[in-house]
């Protein structure tokens, strides 16, 4: 091996292991921008397509993980989490320095709903908007507080090395080998009322709810050996975090351009 291919590998490998991972996978983001779109009110719908242009909610959704890599958006870094340590509430824990996902996802609404901002940043707080609510209901984007977010819980998943996080992202989703369309039209079944009442609670109420699957998330065995069992115990509540995070996102943006 050439020296700098071997210094590629060893750079390769130390930032692909070191680096968090900090968003649901690209299915899963997608999936929920996808329902969304589907629950457009007819006025946001076309105030959607005048922002975004071509692009749909799905094709926008991961952006954000995109921007990572760019420095001008560095200020972005820390809003898609939050740290609630068990038995805190959002106002009793410390705050996270440069915002995090509650902070982020309430100012983002905010400035949509005053209509001042310019096109470019408007189509910046849009597609935010859209991974971010996908974030929160992430139930390890809640984190609390002693091993970010699961990231430094390390797992066997199907015998590869990973961590829980990881799990949770993408990991179970991608297992099931769905287009983000068709794991859509898997999910995509809420009754009347749900869409109700999940549409009607607050964003800190949808980080509450990411906290109280704590217990469930980390029961996972001594051996850290994850496999079918752990999907099957788990997969029917990736799927509901999904659907209620699709049909809030559009109650969002129905609520912003109304
Ligand atoms: N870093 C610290 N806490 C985190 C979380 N909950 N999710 C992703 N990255 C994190
Ligand atoms: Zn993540
Ligand atoms: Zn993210």
């Amino acid at each position: 091996m050439k020296f700098t291919t071997a210094l590629l590998s060893v750079f390769l490998f130390l930032t692909t292991t070191a680096s968090d991972n900090i968003y649901w996978g690209q299915i899963g983001h997608r999936t929920i921008g996808h329902i969304a779109d589907g629950k457009l009110s007819k006025k946001a719908r076309k105030q959607v397509k005048r922002v975004l242009g071509s692009e749909t909610l799905a094709e926008v959704s991961t952006w954000m993980d995109e921007i990572r890599s760019d420095n001008a958006y560095r200020y972005a870094n820390t809003w898609h989490y939050c740290t609630i340590p068990d038995g805190m509430t959002y106002e009793t824990a410390p705050k996270q320095k440069g915002g995090d996902v509650i902070w982020a996802i309430e100012k983002i609404i905010k400035e949509l709903k005053s209509g001042k901002l310019s096109a470019e940043q408007e189509a910046i707080n849009l597609k935010f908007l859209v991974h971010l609510v996908g974030d929160i209901h992430q139930p390890l984007h809640v984190g609390n507080g002693t091993d970010r977010g699961g990231n430094d819980v390390k797992v066997k998943w199907f015998g590869t090395d990973t961590n829980l996080h990881s799990v949770w992202d993408s990991r179970m989703i991608d297992g099931k080998q769905f287009s983000y369309t068709e794991l859509a039209d898997w999910v995509n079944h809420p009754t009347k009322t749900q869409v109700k009442e999940w549409q009607s609670a607050s964003v800190r109420d949808w980080a509450m709810e990411s906290m109280s699957y704590r217990d469930q998330v980390y029961k996972a065995p001594e051996s850290g050996r994850l496999s079918y069992r752990y999907s099957y115990d788990n997969f029917d509540l990736v799927k509901q975090r999904i659907l209620q995070a699709g049909v809030r996102l559009a109650g969002v943006i129905n609520e912003i351009y109304k």
